[in-house]
């Protein structure tokens, strides 16, 4: 039987994928090293659900450690999600972490995809962390990518390496540049995450600079459709796309909708607007939608709801 692999299993996105293919009785193996970039405990919960599924194999390790020549044998598809994500922690001492886990753990993996017989794709969660500040709003894939962060950076670097093998041996991959994701399992040093934790505990949230930024908040099961579609869609191989949520939004406007979530008022507390940080991200999703049939279909109000509740299940 036909297999598919999904690496970084045990994090955010990567966990809903696996669930996903998991509950189309896929035979998935998830690759995970659990490393401590945030609370593993919440991996290990993660990969508990994925565990329940008896189609589910665990592989822990760290991708550039890993026998990739066997694990790759039956596999047909890839969705490569391990990375070191995270926009502050990418200055200073940090940065080592971001080359490791996203240029050279994408490298190790793409060598072993060019021998790889049975893969029909590979899919590469990349990042609107790539644009930077771009001047064109809502942006599109044509728009020169200049990061602004070293996370950007590290992974505009994997994104391209995908395209040299794709080029130079046929690399069958296909490349997502999320904006910004959230949802129930969002990491903890995510922004709602974060929010909604300190209503929780009625703490004051932290607000980057003056609140007006702007952001395309896309939920995660629209990022999840756009990975399945990614890995069948005909005229996907080679290509990148931006995956959005469909509107931009003010981040005040987001905490207005959080208070109507919550039932009370939000306690706001401004701190200095973070080295790294793009102003605004929006994505013109049109090439999405025209080649992977992409429609984002969860309103900003209803998956900030549903996160709402896993948060609450998880903190009390
Ligand atoms: N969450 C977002 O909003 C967002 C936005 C843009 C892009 N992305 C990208 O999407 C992907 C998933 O992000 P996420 O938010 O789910 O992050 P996450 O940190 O929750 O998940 C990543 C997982 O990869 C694992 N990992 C990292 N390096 C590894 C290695 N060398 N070997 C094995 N496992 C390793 C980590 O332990 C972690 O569990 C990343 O590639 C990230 O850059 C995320």
């Amino acid at each position: 039987m036909t297999k598919i692999i999904v690496t970084g299993a045990a994090g955010f996105i990567g966990s809903h994928i696996a669930e996903a293919l998991l509950q189309q009785d896929k035979e998935v193996i998830g690759i995970d090293e659990f490393n401590d970039y945030y609370d593993p405990t919440l991996k290990r919960k993660n990969i508990a659900i994925l565990k329940a599924y008896s189609n589910f194999t665990l592989v822990e390790g760290d991708i550039q450690l890993l026998d990739w020549q066997t694990l790759l044998q039956d596999v047909e598809v890839v969705y490569h999600q391990a990375a070191q994500a995270g926009v502050r922690a990418s200055w200073g001492s940090g940065f080592r972490a971001y080359t490791e886990r996203n240029i050279n753990a994408t490298q190790i993996l793409l060598e072993a995809a060019k021998d790889a017989k049975n893969l029909q794709r590979l899919v590469f969660a990349s990042t609107s962390s790539v644009y930077g500040d771009a001047e064109t709003l809502p942006t599109h894939e044509g728009i020169p990518p200049r990061p602004v962060s070293p996370y950007g950076i590290t992974k505009l670097a994997a994104e391209r390496l995908c395209g040299l093998y794709h080029k130079n041996f046929g690399v069958p991959f296909v490349s997502l540049r999320y904006f910004t994701v959230y949802g129930p399992r969002q990491r903890p040093d995510m922004a709602f995450h974060k929010f909604f934790k300190a209503v929780l505990q009625d703490e004051a949230i932290p607000i980057y600079g003056d609140g007006q930024q702007t952001r395309d908040f896309t939920f995660v099961s629209d990022a999840v459709a756009a990975n399945l579609a990614a890995a069948t869609a005909p005229d996907a191989v080679g290509e990148i796309f931006n995956i959005g949520g469909g509107s931009r939004v003010v981040l005040t406007e987001v905490l207005e909708t959080m208070a109507e979530i919550v039932g009370k008022p939000i306690k706001t507390n401004h701190i200095e607007k973070a080295m790294g940080d793009a102003r605004h991200t929006a994505a013109d999703v049109s090439k999405a939608r025209k080649i992977l049939q992409y429609q984002p279909a969860v309103s900003l109000k209803e998956g900030l709801t549903q996160e709402w509740h896993w948060i609450k299940s998880l903190y009390s």
